[in-house]
Protein backbone atom coordinates (compact mmCIF):
# COMPACT_ATOMS: atom_id res chain seq x y z
CA UNK A 1 0.00 0.00 0.00
CA UNK A 2 1.58 3.45 -1.12
CA UNK A 3 -0.44 5.52 1.37
CA UNK A 4 -2.35 7.50 -1.24
CA UNK A 5 -5.73 8.24 -0.03
CA UNK A 6 -9.09 9.30 -1.72
CA UNK A 7 -11.65 11.43 -0.24
CA UNK A 8 -15.30 10.38 -2.07
CA UNK A 9 -18.25 12.84 -0.76
CA UNK A 10 -21.45 11.94 -2.36
CA UNK A 11 -25.30 11.49 -0.82
CA UNK A 12 -26.01 8.87 -2.91
CA UNK A 13 -24.59 5.70 -1.64
CA UNK A 14 -24.80 3.61 -5.00
CA UNK A 15 -22.53 6.72 -6.49
CA UNK A 16 -20.99 6.72 -3.29
CA UNK A 17 -19.71 3.17 -3.18
CA UNK A 18 -19.51 2.84 -7.34
CA UNK A 19 -16.79 5.66 -7.59
CA UNK A 20 -15.03 4.57 -3.82
CA UNK A 21 -14.81 0.66 -5.24
CA UNK A 22 -13.48 1.90 -8.92
CA UNK A 23 -10.68 4.43 -7.21
CA UNK A 24 -9.72 0.96 -5.00
CA UNK A 25 -9.78 -1.18 -8.13
CA UNK A 26 -7.42 1.11 -10.00
CA UNK A 27 -4.40 1.12 -8.42
CA UNK A 28 -3.20 0.54 -4.75
CA UNK A 29 -5.51 3.00 -3.31
CA UNK A 30 -7.28 3.73 -0.46
CA UNK A 31 -10.59 5.71 -0.15
CA UNK A 32 -12.92 7.75 2.75
CA UNK A 33 -16.58 8.19 1.75
CA UNK A 34 -18.35 10.65 3.47
CA UNK A 35 -22.04 11.44 3.44
CA UNK A 36 -22.64 14.95 2.62
CA UNK A 37 -20.82 18.28 2.55
CA UNK A 38 -20.07 18.19 6.58
CA UNK A 39 -18.92 15.52 6.93
CA UNK A 40 -16.47 15.66 4.36
CA UNK A 41 -15.20 18.70 5.43
CA UNK A 42 -14.44 17.50 9.10
CA UNK A 43 -12.77 14.23 7.15
CA UNK A 44 -10.58 16.92 4.88
CA UNK A 45 -9.30 18.48 8.11
CA UNK A 46 -8.65 15.08 9.86
CA UNK A 47 -6.75 13.40 6.86
CA UNK A 48 -4.14 14.06 4.63
CA UNK A 49 -5.83 12.95 1.08
CA UNK A 50 -4.51 13.38 -2.55
CA UNK A 51 -8.11 14.11 -4.11
CA UNK A 52 -11.35 14.36 -2.83
CA UNK A 53 -14.06 14.00 -5.04
CA UNK A 54 -17.57 15.78 -4.40
CA UNK A 55 -20.71 15.18 -5.42
CA UNK A 56 -22.33 18.53 -6.87
CA UNK A 57 -25.68 18.70 -5.87
CA UNK A 58 -26.06 17.79 -2.28
CA UNK A 59 -28.55 18.42 0.10
CA UNK A 60 -26.31 20.29 3.10
CA UNK A 61 -23.20 21.91 1.78
CA UNK A 62 -23.08 21.58 -1.73
CA UNK A 63 -19.78 21.07 -4.29
CA UNK A 64 -19.06 24.54 -4.74
CA UNK A 65 -19.67 24.80 -1.02
CA UNK A 66 -17.05 22.08 -0.38
CA UNK A 67 -14.66 23.19 -3.04
CA UNK A 68 -14.57 26.40 -1.04
CA UNK A 69 -14.07 25.24 2.17
CA UNK A 70 -11.11 22.56 1.22
CA UNK A 71 -9.51 25.19 -0.55
CA UNK A 72 -9.69 27.15 2.79
CA UNK A 73 -8.39 24.43 4.45
CA UNK A 74 -5.65 22.74 1.92
CA UNK A 75 -5.46 24.99 -1.00
CA UNK A 76 -3.14 22.60 -2.87
CA UNK A 77 -5.67 19.92 -2.49
CA UNK A 78 -7.45 18.78 -6.12
CA UNK A 79 -11.23 18.63 -5.98
CA UNK A 80 -12.55 16.85 -8.68
CA UNK A 81 -16.65 17.74 -9.02
CA UNK A 82 -19.11 14.67 -9.81
CA UNK A 83 -21.94 15.58 -12.41
CA UNK A 84 -24.69 14.22 -14.26
CA UNK A 85 -24.74 14.81 -18.01
CA UNK A 86 -27.38 17.94 -17.23
CA UNK A 87 -25.18 19.75 -14.94
CA UNK A 88 -22.16 20.18 -16.85
CA UNK A 89 -22.37 23.93 -17.18
CA UNK A 90 -23.02 23.87 -13.45
CA UNK A 91 -19.76 21.89 -13.35
CA UNK A 92 -17.47 23.90 -15.64
CA UNK A 93 -18.67 26.77 -13.92
CA UNK A 94 -17.23 24.97 -10.66
CA UNK A 95 -13.94 24.75 -12.18
CA UNK A 96 -13.88 28.16 -12.65
CA UNK A 97 -13.80 28.53 -9.17
CA UNK A 98 -10.85 26.32 -8.73
CA UNK A 99 -11.98 22.69 -8.76
CA UNK A 100 -9.68 20.36 -10.57
CA UNK A 101 -11.83 18.37 -13.24
CA UNK A 102 -15.05 17.07 -13.26
CA UNK A 103 -16.09 13.95 -14.05
CA UNK A 104 -19.73 12.82 -15.23
CA UNK A 105 -22.06 9.87 -14.18
CA UNK A 106 -22.11 7.27 -15.22
CA UNK A 107 -18.57 6.79 -14.80
CA UNK A 108 -16.52 5.33 -17.30
CA UNK A 109 -13.39 3.76 -15.72
CA UNK A 110 -11.22 4.87 -18.38
CA UNK A 111 -11.57 8.41 -17.57
CA UNK A 112 -11.41 7.85 -13.63
CA UNK A 113 -8.38 6.33 -14.36
CA UNK A 114 -6.80 9.21 -16.85
CA UNK A 115 -8.32 11.99 -14.09
CA UNK A 116 -6.40 10.29 -11.17
CA UNK A 117 -3.60 10.10 -13.43
CA UNK A 118 -3.10 13.48 -14.40
CA UNK A 119 -3.97 15.03 -10.99
CA UNK A 120 -1.09 12.88 -9.21
CA UNK A 121 1.51 13.58 -12.27
CA UNK A 122 0.89 16.93 -11.80
CA UNK A 123 1.13 16.84 -7.97
CA UNK A 124 4.60 14.96 -8.57
CA UNK A 125 5.10 17.57 -10.57
CA UNK A 126 4.84 20.54 -8.46
CA UNK A 127 6.53 18.21 -6.04
CA UNK A 128 9.26 18.20 -7.63
CA UNK A 129 10.04 21.53 -9.06
CA UNK A 130 9.98 22.86 -4.84
CA UNK A 131 6.09 24.07 -4.77
CA UNK A 132 6.75 24.28 -1.10
CA UNK A 133 4.70 27.50 0.00
CA UNK A 134 7.28 30.06 -1.33
CA UNK A 135 4.58 30.82 -4.00
CA UNK A 136 6.43 33.68 -5.91
CA UNK A 137 9.80 31.40 -6.02
CA UNK A 138 7.73 28.55 -6.99
CA UNK A 139 5.58 30.25 -9.92
CA UNK A 140 8.85 31.33 -11.45
CA UNK A 141 10.19 28.39 -11.61
CA UNK A 142 6.92 26.97 -12.60
CA UNK A 143 7.16 29.68 -15.18
CA UNK A 144 10.60 28.42 -16.33
CA UNK A 145 9.97 24.96 -16.65
CA UNK A 146 6.54 25.85 -18.72
CA UNK A 147 8.71 28.07 -20.94
CA UNK A 148 11.50 25.53 -21.39
CA UNK A 149 8.37 22.80 -22.34
CA UNK A 150 6.88 25.23 -24.80
CA UNK A 151 10.26 26.06 -26.77
CA UNK A 152 10.63 22.65 -26.95
CA UNK A 153 7.10 21.79 -27.70
CA UNK A 154 7.54 24.75 -30.90
CA UNK A 155 11.00 23.34 -31.93
CA UNK A 156 9.40 19.61 -32.25
CA UNK A 157 5.97 21.23 -34.25
CA UNK A 158 8.98 23.05 -36.59
CA UNK A 159 10.97 19.75 -37.23
CA UNK A 160 7.25 17.89 -38.11
CA UNK A 161 6.80 20.56 -40.39
CA UNK A 162 10.17 20.66 -41.90
CA UNK A 163 10.32 16.37 -41.94
CA UNK A 164 6.96 16.15 -43.54
CA UNK A 165 8.21 18.15 -46.70
CA UNK A 166 10.88 15.98 -47.30
CA UNK A 167 11.33 13.72 -49.75
CA UNK A 168 15.11 13.34 -50.37
CA UNK A 169 16.30 11.07 -47.29
CA UNK A 170 19.62 12.85 -47.75
CA UNK A 171 18.12 16.00 -46.66
CA UNK A 172 16.59 14.43 -44.16
CA UNK A 173 19.81 12.70 -42.60
CA UNK A 174 21.24 16.63 -42.85
CA UNK A 175 18.19 18.16 -40.81
CA UNK A 176 18.04 15.27 -38.15
CA UNK A 177 21.45 16.14 -36.90
CA UNK A 178 21.24 19.65 -37.39
CA UNK A 179 18.02 19.54 -35.39
CA UNK A 180 19.38 17.28 -32.84
CA UNK A 181 22.53 19.19 -32.15
CA UNK A 182 19.92 22.21 -31.53
CA UNK A 183 17.91 20.53 -29.44
CA UNK A 184 20.18 18.63 -26.98
CA UNK A 185 22.82 21.24 -27.16
CA UNK A 186 25.50 18.79 -27.81
CA UNK A 187 28.79 19.55 -29.64
CA UNK A 188 29.16 16.53 -31.53
CA UNK A 189 26.21 14.84 -33.60
CA UNK A 190 26.43 12.05 -36.42
CA UNK A 191 23.70 10.68 -38.04
CA UNK A 192 24.76 7.02 -40.30
CA UNK A 193 22.81 4.29 -41.79
CA UNK A 194 23.75 0.72 -41.18
CA UNK A 195 25.22 -1.37 -44.26
CA UNK A 196 27.94 -4.25 -44.61
CA UNK A 197 28.75 -4.50 -40.93
CA UNK A 198 29.43 -0.60 -41.26
CA UNK A 199 27.85 2.23 -39.70
CA UNK A 200 28.22 4.58 -42.45
CA UNK A 201 27.64 8.13 -41.52
CA UNK A 202 26.16 10.14 -43.67
CA UNK A 203 26.42 13.49 -41.37
CA UNK A 204 28.17 14.70 -39.01
CA UNK A 205 28.02 18.26 -36.82
CA UNK A 206 32.01 18.38 -34.76
CA UNK A 207 32.43 14.52 -35.20
CA UNK A 208 34.39 13.07 -37.89
CA UNK A 209 32.18 11.99 -40.91
CA UNK A 210 34.32 8.71 -40.85
CA UNK A 211 32.42 4.95 -41.43
CA UNK A 212 32.71 2.89 -38.60
CA UNK A 213 32.73 -1.11 -38.22
CA UNK A 214 29.97 -2.14 -36.34
CA UNK A 215 31.77 -5.36 -34.33
CA UNK A 216 32.02 -3.62 -30.96
CA UNK A 217 30.18 -5.50 -28.31
CA UNK A 218 28.04 -1.86 -27.74
CA UNK A 219 26.96 -1.46 -31.14
CA UNK A 220 25.69 -5.04 -31.36
CA UNK A 221 23.81 -4.55 -27.75
CA UNK A 222 22.00 -2.06 -29.64
CA UNK A 223 21.59 -3.81 -32.65
CA UNK A 224 19.90 -6.74 -30.54
CA UNK A 225 18.10 -4.59 -27.97
CA UNK A 226 17.21 -1.66 -30.49
CA UNK A 227 17.00 0.62 -28.30
CA UNK A 228 18.84 3.19 -27.59
CA UNK A 229 22.57 3.15 -25.29
CA UNK A 230 23.83 5.79 -22.62
CA UNK A 231 27.14 6.26 -22.02
CA UNK A 232 28.31 8.52 -18.83
CA UNK A 233 32.00 9.91 -18.43
CA UNK A 234 34.09 7.30 -17.74
CA UNK A 235 32.31 4.96 -19.89
CA UNK A 236 34.07 3.99 -23.19
CA UNK A 237 32.97 5.80 -26.53
CA UNK A 238 31.81 2.75 -29.08
CA UNK A 239 33.16 4.98 -31.49
CA UNK A 240 36.27 5.66 -30.59
CA UNK A 241 36.81 2.57 -28.36
CA UNK A 242 38.22 5.08 -25.45
CA UNK A 243 37.11 6.22 -22.10
CA UNK A 244 34.56 9.36 -22.36
CA UNK A 245 35.08 12.43 -21.00
CA UNK A 246 31.56 13.12 -21.22
CA UNK A 247 28.11 11.92 -21.86
CA UNK A 248 27.25 10.05 -24.79
CA UNK A 249 23.97 8.41 -26.76
CA UNK A 250 23.35 6.52 -29.65
CA UNK A 251 19.35 6.25 -30.54
CA UNK A 252 18.89 3.71 -32.99
CA UNK A 253 16.40 4.39 -36.03
CA UNK A 254 13.83 1.20 -36.50
CA UNK A 255 12.32 0.89 -39.65
CA UNK A 256 9.83 -2.56 -39.29
CA UNK A 257 12.01 -3.50 -36.27
CA UNK A 258 14.80 -3.50 -37.93
CA UNK A 259 17.87 -1.16 -36.74
CA UNK A 260 18.30 0.80 -40.00
CA UNK A 261 20.52 4.26 -38.52
CA UNK A 262 21.75 5.31 -35.39
CA UNK A 263 21.83 8.65 -34.64
CA UNK A 264 24.91 9.54 -31.60
CA UNK A 265 25.16 12.67 -29.59
CA UNK A 266 27.70 13.55 -27.48
CA UNK A 267 29.54 16.24 -25.12
CA UNK A 268 26.65 18.80 -24.51
CA UNK A 269 27.36 22.41 -24.00
CA UNK A 270 26.93 22.56 -20.89
CA UNK A 271 29.06 20.06 -19.69
CA UNK A 272 26.23 18.09 -17.87
CA UNK A 273 24.78 14.29 -18.63
CA UNK A 274 21.67 13.67 -20.80
CA UNK A 275 18.53 13.96 -18.69
CA UNK A 276 15.68 11.55 -19.32
CA UNK A 277 14.15 14.91 -21.02
CA UNK A 278 16.85 15.17 -23.26
CA UNK A 279 16.57 11.18 -24.09
CA UNK A 280 12.48 11.25 -24.72
CA UNK A 281 13.38 14.25 -26.76
CA UNK A 282 15.23 12.49 -28.66
CA UNK A 283 13.65 9.58 -28.96
CA UNK A 284 10.73 11.46 -30.14
CA UNK A 285 12.84 12.88 -32.98
CA UNK A 286 14.25 9.62 -33.63
CA UNK A 287 10.99 8.27 -33.92
CA UNK A 288 9.01 10.96 -35.91
CA UNK A 289 12.10 10.95 -38.27
CA UNK A 290 12.16 6.93 -39.07
CA UNK A 291 8.61 7.24 -39.79
CA UNK A 292 8.89 9.70 -42.38
CA UNK A 293 11.97 8.04 -44.04
CA UNK A 294 9.62 4.39 -44.16
CA UNK A 295 6.82 6.87 -45.49
CA UNK A 296 9.34 7.88 -48.25
CA UNK A 297 10.65 4.08 -48.52
CA UNK A 298 7.29 3.43 -49.14
CA UNK A 299 6.35 6.01 -51.64
CA UNK A 300 9.22 4.83 -53.62
CA UNK A 301 8.15 1.70 -54.08
CA UNK A 302 4.71 2.12 -54.73
CA UNK A 303 5.56 5.07 -57.18
CA UNK A 304 8.20 2.28 -58.77
CA UNK A 305 5.40 0.09 -59.16
CA UNK A 306 2.79 2.31 -61.05
CA UNK A 307 5.89 3.88 -63.02
CA UNK A 308 6.73 0.41 -63.95
CA UNK A 309 3.30 -0.82 -64.50
CA UNK A 310 2.27 2.61 -66.56
CA UNK A 311 5.50 2.00 -68.58
CA UNK A 312 4.09 -1.74 -69.68
CA UNK A 313 0.81 -0.14 -71.03
CA UNK A 314 2.42 2.47 -72.61
CA UNK A 315 4.89 -0.53 -74.42
CA UNK A 316 1.60 -2.04 -75.13
CA UNK A 317 0.36 0.71 -76.97
CA UNK A 318 2.90 1.38 -78.80
CA UNK A 319 3.41 -2.50 -79.87
CA UNK A 320 0.04 -2.42 -81.44
CA UNK A 321 0.99 0.49 -83.66
CA UNK A 322 4.43 -0.20 -85.27
CA UNK A 323 4.38 3.31 -86.28
CA UNK A 324 4.41 4.96 -83.09
CA UNK A 325 7.02 2.80 -81.79
CA UNK A 326 9.14 4.67 -79.63
CA UNK A 327 7.42 7.76 -80.43
CA UNK A 328 6.61 8.68 -77.12
CA UNK A 329 10.30 8.19 -75.70
CA UNK A 330 11.76 10.31 -78.84
CA UNK A 331 8.87 12.91 -77.50
CA UNK A 332 9.90 12.97 -74.29
CA UNK A 333 13.55 13.44 -75.20
CA UNK A 334 12.95 16.60 -77.73
CA UNK A 335 10.79 17.87 -74.82
CA UNK A 336 13.19 17.84 -72.43
CA UNK A 337 15.52 19.59 -74.54
CA UNK A 338 13.56 22.12 -74.72
CA UNK A 339 12.74 22.13 -70.74
CA UNK A 340 17.05 22.38 -70.57
CA UNK A 341 16.43 25.21 -73.12
CA UNK A 342 14.10 27.34 -71.45
CA UNK A 343 15.47 26.42 -68.15
CA UNK A 344 12.46 24.72 -66.63
CA UNK A 345 12.37 23.86 -62.78
CA UNK A 346 13.27 20.19 -61.53
CA UNK A 347 9.76 19.40 -60.70
CA UNK A 348 8.84 20.60 -64.36
CA UNK A 349 11.35 18.32 -66.21
CA UNK A 350 10.63 15.02 -63.30
CA UNK A 351 6.89 16.01 -64.97
CA UNK A 352 7.87 16.19 -68.88
CA UNK A 353 10.28 12.86 -68.02
CA UNK A 354 7.31 10.45 -66.88
CA UNK A 355 4.27 12.48 -68.39
CA UNK A 356 6.10 12.66 -71.80
CA UNK A 357 6.38 9.03 -71.88
CA UNK A 358 2.64 8.32 -70.90
CA UNK A 359 1.44 11.57 -73.07
CA UNK A 360 -0.90 9.26 -75.16
CA UNK A 361 -1.76 6.37 -72.85
CA UNK A 362 -5.50 6.69 -73.62
CA UNK A 363 -4.97 5.69 -76.77
CA UNK A 364 -5.37 2.54 -74.74
CA UNK A 365 -9.24 3.52 -74.66
CA UNK A 366 -9.34 3.48 -78.36
CA UNK A 367 -10.30 0.90 -81.12
CA UNK A 368 -7.77 -1.20 -83.15
CA UNK A 369 -10.09 0.10 -85.95
CA UNK A 370 -9.28 3.75 -85.34
CA UNK A 371 -5.62 3.64 -84.37
CA UNK A 372 -4.34 1.17 -86.84
CA UNK A 373 -6.44 2.64 -89.62
CA UNK A 374 -4.19 3.23 -92.48
CA UNK A 375 -5.51 6.21 -94.18
CA UNK A 376 -6.94 9.21 -93.31
CA UNK A 377 -9.88 9.48 -90.13
CA UNK A 378 -13.32 10.52 -90.86
CA UNK A 379 -15.13 12.80 -88.54
CA UNK A 380 -16.95 10.48 -86.09
CA UNK A 381 -13.16 8.42 -85.72
CA UNK A 382 -11.38 11.43 -85.43
CA UNK A 383 -13.57 12.50 -82.82
CA UNK A 384 -12.92 9.43 -81.28
CA UNK A 385 -9.42 9.94 -81.71
CA UNK A 386 -9.77 13.23 -80.08
CA UNK A 387 -10.88 11.52 -76.46
CA UNK A 388 -7.64 9.88 -75.67
CA UNK A 389 -6.37 12.80 -73.50
CA UNK A 390 -9.22 12.85 -71.48
CA UNK A 391 -9.26 8.76 -71.37
CA UNK A 392 -5.14 9.27 -70.14
CA UNK A 393 -6.33 11.97 -67.55
CA UNK A 394 -8.51 9.60 -66.26
CA UNK A 395 -5.97 6.27 -65.84
CA UNK A 396 -3.63 8.59 -64.02
CA UNK A 397 -7.05 10.78 -61.65
CA UNK A 398 -6.96 7.66 -59.02
CA UNK A 399 -3.72 7.77 -58.71
CA UNK A 400 -2.59 11.10 -56.86
CA UNK A 401 0.87 10.62 -57.76
CA UNK A 402 1.24 12.36 -61.27
CA UNK A 403 -0.75 16.40 -60.98
CA UNK A 404 1.76 17.67 -63.67
CA UNK A 405 1.94 14.89 -65.44
CA UNK A 406 -1.81 14.48 -65.99
CA UNK A 407 -1.49 18.25 -66.91
CA UNK A 408 0.48 16.66 -69.78
CA UNK A 409 -1.44 14.24 -70.35
CA UNK A 410 -4.90 16.27 -70.93
CA UNK A 411 -3.44 19.11 -72.34
CA UNK A 412 -0.78 18.24 -74.90
CA UNK A 413 -3.62 18.92 -77.61
CA UNK A 414 -4.01 22.24 -76.73
CA UNK A 415 -3.57 24.91 -79.77
CA UNK A 416 -1.64 28.37 -78.42
CA UNK A 417 -4.46 30.47 -80.35
CA UNK A 418 -7.39 28.38 -78.97
CA UNK A 419 -8.40 25.69 -81.46
CA UNK A 420 -6.81 22.47 -79.93
CA UNK A 421 -8.54 20.07 -77.91
CA UNK A 422 -9.96 18.69 -75.49
CA UNK A 423 -10.96 22.30 -74.02
CA UNK A 424 -9.70 24.77 -75.84
CA UNK A 425 -7.55 26.17 -73.41
CA UNK A 426 -5.26 28.96 -74.53
CA UNK A 427 -2.09 30.44 -74.35
CA UNK A 428 -1.02 30.71 -70.65
CA UNK A 429 -3.90 28.80 -69.64
CA UNK A 430 -2.86 25.54 -71.29
CA UNK A 431 0.07 24.39 -69.12
CA UNK A 432 3.67 25.14 -69.72
CA UNK A 433 4.56 21.32 -69.44
CA UNK A 434 1.96 21.02 -71.75
CA UNK A 435 2.79 23.29 -74.55
CA UNK A 436 6.54 22.63 -74.41
CA UNK A 437 5.15 18.54 -75.05
CA UNK A 438 2.91 19.61 -77.75
CA UNK A 439 5.92 21.15 -79.88
CA UNK A 440 7.88 17.76 -79.36
CA UNK A 441 4.65 15.50 -80.37
CA UNK A 442 4.53 17.67 -82.91
CA UNK A 443 7.47 17.39 -84.69
CA UNK A 444 8.14 13.69 -83.79
CA UNK A 445 5.12 13.49 -85.60
CA UNK A 446 5.71 15.35 -88.91
CA UNK A 447 8.93 13.58 -88.77
CA UNK A 448 7.60 9.96 -88.41
CA UNK A 449 6.19 8.42 -91.54
CA UNK A 450 2.48 6.80 -91.38
CA UNK A 451 0.74 4.36 -93.40
CA UNK A 452 -0.46 7.07 -95.69
CA UNK A 453 2.16 9.41 -95.86
CA UNK A 454 5.90 9.82 -95.92
CA UNK A 455 7.68 11.69 -93.06
CA UNK A 456 8.28 15.23 -93.34
CA UNK A 457 12.59 16.40 -93.65
CA UNK A 458 13.98 18.39 -90.22
CA UNK A 459 14.05 21.04 -92.55
CA UNK A 460 10.28 21.05 -93.82
CA UNK A 461 9.11 20.10 -89.99
CA UNK A 462 10.80 23.67 -88.72
CA UNK A 463 9.21 25.67 -91.25
CA UNK A 464 5.85 23.90 -90.35
CA UNK A 465 6.47 24.60 -86.91
CA UNK A 466 7.63 27.93 -87.52
CA UNK A 467 4.61 29.00 -89.87
CA UNK A 468 2.04 27.62 -86.82
CA UNK A 469 3.95 29.69 -84.28
CA UNK A 470 1.54 31.55 -82.20
CA UNK A 471 -1.02 29.49 -83.87
CA UNK A 472 -0.85 26.21 -82.51
CA UNK A 473 2.66 27.16 -80.90
CA UNK A 474 3.69 29.33 -77.85
CA UNK A 475 6.65 31.94 -79.62
CA UNK A 476 8.56 30.93 -76.54
CA UNK A 477 8.65 27.62 -76.92
CA UNK A 478 9.72 27.50 -80.34
CA UNK A 479 12.24 29.91 -80.45
CA UNK A 480 13.83 27.69 -77.14
CA UNK A 481 13.11 24.21 -79.21
CA UNK A 482 15.11 25.32 -82.22
CA UNK A 483 18.17 25.88 -79.87
CA UNK A 484 17.95 22.26 -78.71
CA UNK A 485 20.22 19.79 -80.31
CA UNK A 486 17.08 18.42 -82.67
CA UNK A 487 15.77 22.21 -83.73
CA UNK A 488 19.11 22.23 -84.66
CA UNK A 489 18.64 19.20 -87.05
CA UNK A 490 20.98 16.80 -85.39
CA UNK A 491 19.00 13.62 -85.75
CA UNK A 492 17.91 10.92 -83.23
CA UNK A 493 18.33 6.99 -83.15
CA UNK A 494 16.69 5.29 -81.06
CA UNK A 495 18.09 2.07 -80.33
CA UNK A 496 16.47 -0.81 -78.45
CA UNK A 497 18.82 -2.22 -76.17
CA UNK A 498 17.23 -5.92 -75.47
CA UNK A 499 13.43 -6.74 -75.86
CA UNK A 500 11.74 -4.17 -74.32
CA UNK A 501 12.51 -5.00 -71.01
CA UNK A 502 10.84 -2.34 -68.36
CA UNK A 503 13.81 -1.89 -66.14
CA UNK A 504 16.32 -2.06 -69.30
CA UNK A 505 16.53 1.62 -70.37
CA UNK A 506 16.62 2.01 -74.24
CA UNK A 507 19.38 3.45 -75.46
CA UNK A 508 19.13 6.97 -77.19
CA UNK A 509 21.94 8.43 -79.04
CA UNK A 510 22.62 11.48 -81.81
CA UNK A 511 23.75 10.42 -84.88
CA UNK A 512 25.38 13.68 -86.69
FE1 LIG B 1 -1.56 12.55 -78.32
Amino acid sequence: MNGKKFLVIDDDPLTRHLLSDILCSIGEYQTDVATNGTFGIQEVKANNYEIVFTDLTMPELNGLEVLKEVQKINPRLPVVVVTGMSTIDVAIKVMKEGANDFITKPFKIKTITSTVERILGEKLLLDRIGFNGNYQESIERLNAELFKKLQKINLLQAINAELDSMVDNNKIYQAIVAMASKLLIVQEASFGIIEDGYLRIKKAIGAPEKDIAITTPIFETILKTRSHYLANPGEINPHTGRALSYSFISIPFLIKDVVFGLLNLANKVDGSSFTDDDISLALTLVNKTAMRIENNVLYEIIYNNLVNSLKALVISIEARDPYTRFHSERVTTYALQIADVLNLADEDKDAIKFGGYLHDIGKIGIKDGILLKPGPLNEEELADVRLHPIIGDNILKPLKFFPKERQIIRYHHESYDGSGYPEGLAGEQIPMVARVLALADAYDAMTSSRPYRDAMSHEQSVEEIKRCTFSQFDGKIVEAFLQTPTGRGELLKVLPSSALGLRDERVIEYVH
